[in-house]
């Protein structure tokens, strides 16, 4: 097609815009991450695990894992700058904004500054999949006005984060449930946030640079920041309100259901039984049982009425909670897992080797006669 006869593809709907070897999103209800079913690795490995097939497109032996996840403590402790920086920032702004600037922030206290070579991205991906969870712990500490806390050695990563979050230690049910949930949540094809890595790290900018722009990605409702809005419409649903009519006045009003349909999948998220299944261990307690059946009566009434299934927000969002992640953290605990994936396509992106610039059909007008300033 040439430059003057291409046609606008709306959304970039359907258009592959890069090979990947990292996931497989099948639009009839599978997601597979290097070639493994995710139904056949949640539960059956460590987040720490999958960290490492997506980095190093093999899954590791025992004593590649132990090496990876002493690595990943270690970098767990943040360069007092970026703390301090947490500190000073103001505590009206959304979490994930603080998220944003610290990873970008951490771009100047790179230990490898200069210096460009493979082996040194590698490093740099692995710093940073121990580093944003670490981030999203110190800035939720900060904000409970509580002291931030170190990785314990005793601990695995996964078990870290949600220790160094939440400053209680996590039980064998939290820790199990935290390492399926970054595994669900690690990598998901060209999403919007992942693409937008891309298109940063084609320009061969940084992956410091990258990962900031996949923040700012992730943020809006459409994309990460689902789950957090999923949790809105649960605390707004009393149980004095009827929930198909809750659903219908939405629906009435033109507005998207939340956690509900996907650009993929023509057939049920395979991510959603994976946490549907996890909310169901916690159900012997009165909040969780409570969340639940409202969305079971959701996901009925927005499947009879639109015929559409519910997305990894929706019952991500009871997830975090059952884990006592505060809403607005949500998005955060979707970037401390999706860190993984970012960084490994921005590798995969560099591998490439091609600068990802699309075109666009220009719409406006020709020929406009010139005004000076002072005429106009
Ligand atoms: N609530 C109500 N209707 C929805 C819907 C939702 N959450 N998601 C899709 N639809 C409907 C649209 O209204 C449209 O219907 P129509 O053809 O009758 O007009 C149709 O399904 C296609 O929707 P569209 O917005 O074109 O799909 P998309 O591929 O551009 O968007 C999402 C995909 C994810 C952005 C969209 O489903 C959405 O906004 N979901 C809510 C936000 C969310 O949960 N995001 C997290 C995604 S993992």
């Amino acid at each position: 097609m040439s430059e003057n006869d291409k046609s606008v593809v709306r959304g970039l709907r359907d258009v592959a815009a890069a090979e990947t070897k990292l996931s497989y999103v099948d639009p009839n209800g599978a997601l597979y991450y290097l070639g493994y079913n995710i139904d056949d690795l949640v539960g059956r490995v460590i987040y720490a695990e999958i960290a490492y097939l997506l980095i190093h497109k093999k899954l590791p032996n025992q004593q590649e894992l132990d090496e990876l996840s002493s690595q990943l403590i270690v970098e767990m402790n943040l360069p007092d700058p970026i703390i301090l920086s947490i500190k000073n920032s103001p505590k009206n702004c959304h979490p994930i904004d603080i998220l944003r600037t610290e990873v970008s922030h951490l771009g100047e206290y790179d230990p490898d500054i200069g210096d460009f070579s493979k082996a040194a991205n590698y490093r740099r991906a692995t710093r940073l999949v121990a580093q944003v969870p670490a981030i999203v712990a110190a800035i939720n500490r900060v904000r409970q006005n509580k002291p931030v806390l170190a990785p314990r050695s005793e601990f695995g990563f996964a078990k870290n984060f949600l220790y160094m979050f939440k400053g209680d230690v996590p039980d064998d049910t939290e820790a199990s449930v935290i390492h399926r949930f970054m595994t669900l949540h690690a990598d998901h094809g060209f999403n919007a946030s992942t693409f937008a890595a891309r298109v940063t790290a084609s320009t061969n900018s940084d992956i410091y640079s990258a990962v900031t722009s996949a923040i700012g990605t992730l943020k809006g409702p459409l994309h990460g920041g689902a789950s957090e809005k999923v949790m809105d419409m649960l605390d707004d649903i009393d149980l004095e309100k009827d929930i198909n009519e809750y659903i219908q006045g939405l629906l009435d009003e033109k507005k998207k259901i939340m956690g509900f349909g996907h650009r993929m999948y023509k057939a049920q998220d395979p991510r959603t039984k994976h946490l549907r299944g996890i909310v169901e261990e916690f159900l012997h307690r009165e909040r969780s049982l409570t969340l639940y059946n409202r969305c079971i009566q959701i996901e009925n009434a927005v499947f009879e009425k639109k015929k559409i299934y519910p997305n990894v927000d929706f019952y991500a969002a009871v997830t975090m909670d059952a884990l006592g992640v505060t809403k607005e953290f949500f998005p955060l605990f979707f970037a401390s897992s999706r860190i993984s994936g970012w960084v490994a396509h921005v590798i995969e992106q560099y591998e490439d080797a091609v600068l990802l610039r699309p075109s666009s059909e220009y719409v406006g007008e020709f020929g406009k006669e010139f005004i000076p300033i002072a005429e106009r």
